[in-house]
């Protein structure tokens, strides 16, 4: 296997995980929980979502979580916006790095941002523009890539068509996102390879949640072609709300302990970022769902007793 030599991780559990809580978690906590993951070596934390307070009422704080973040440099802290509303805001916050999202899915699109994709498109390029005219770099995302809760299969030629039109635009990188776990291994190999005949392969990410356990062989399916940029959450915490069923993303911890069996560099601290999946975890209540997590944080528990 010709796999790559060092991977960047994405920590998106600060946003894709808390997005989808049921309880309100507090500021200082995600404040906390940002840091925390920066410090563990994570080369890029994505912080929080600049979006209609009613349609995620989650990501209400996203001012204040932002302006707080004390920030590490080297580390980049992603938020999301879906339109220059959502941009004036993040750069009021002294955002430096935004992510505009979009789907292969038209029923998807609807139901996520309230457009069509062509309209979501239109709507982007002024966010691009104005953002990278002020310095901020864009990351792209496309949702339903490997499947839609509402359509089914979706065309992998659908989402190249997506990641074209938000590669022209000037994002740094589209990630890939199966939002509902579908997807295998094959059909994720067959999806890059449309993908990469129009975007730059080192400019692909990979974001797959685990909803059916597949996460992790597609992200060997996906290094075995070269990616070599993934997301993940912390804990598996996440979901998605305008996926009923999607669970959280593949779990960071479980992400490390693959690479690091694989001899692949990320520069991440594999034992601090399963204290901080507890943390999280017994701060907010919520069961961790990563297997490598529990089972190390069981392990230096027996060791300590
Ligand atoms: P809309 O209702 O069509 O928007 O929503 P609108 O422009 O008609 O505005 C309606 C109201 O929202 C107005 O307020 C606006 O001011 C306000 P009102 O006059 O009624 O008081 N508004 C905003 N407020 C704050 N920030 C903004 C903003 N924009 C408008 N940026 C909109 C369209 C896109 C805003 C809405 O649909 C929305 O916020 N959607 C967000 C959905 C979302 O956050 N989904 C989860 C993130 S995507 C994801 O998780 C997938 C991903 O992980 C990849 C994967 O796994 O697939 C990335
Ligand atoms: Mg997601």
């Amino acid at each position: 296997m010709n796999l790559p030599a060092r991977v960047r991780i994405v920590d998106v559990g600060p946003r894709d995980g808390l997005q989808n809580e049921a309880v309100q978690v507090p500021t200082d906590v995600k404040v906390e929980l940002i840091e925390r993951l920066a410090d563990a070596g994570l080369p890029a934390v994505e912080a929080t979502s600049f979006v209609s307070p009613k349609w995620v009422p989650q990501m209400a704080d996203a001012p204040d979580v932002t302006a707080r973040i004390r920030r590490k440099p080297g580390v980049s802290y992603p938020v999301l916006v879906p339109n220059l509303k959502g941009l004036e805001g993040a750069l009021a916050a002294k955002a430096e790095d935004v992510a505009i999202f979009g789907a292969a899915s038209e029923s998807f699109s609807r139901r996520n941002i309230n457009c069509s994709i062509d309209e979501s498109l239109d709507r982007f390029a002024p966010v691009c523009e104005q953002a990278l005219a002020a310095g901020l770099r864009v990351r792209g995302y496309i949702s339903c890539v490997l499947g839609c809760p509402y359509e089914g299969e979706i065309a992998p030629e659908a989402v190249a068509r997506v990641a074209q039109r938000l590669h022209a635009m000037g994002c740094y990188e589209v990630s890939l996102g199966d939002t509902i776990g579908t997807g295998t291994p094959a059909k994720a190999q067959r999806m890059l390879e449309t993908v990469a005949r129009h975007v730059p392969l080192q400019q692909l990410a990979g974001h797959y949640h685990d909803t059916y356990g597949q996460a992790l062989a597609n992200i060997l399916a996906s290094l075995e072609l070269g990616v070599a940029t993934f997301d993940s959450s912390v804990a598996g915490l996440g979901g998605c709300p305008y996926a009923k069923g999607a669970t959280g993303n593949v779990a960071t911890e479980d992400v490390l302990y693959l690479l690091e069996g694989l001899g692949i560099e990320t520069g991440v601290d594999l034992d601090r970022v399963v204290a901080i999946g507890a943390w999280i975890c017994e701060t907010i209540g919520r069961p961790n769902m990563s297997r490598a997590g529990r089972a190390i944080a069981a392990k230096t528990a027996r060791q300590a007793a």
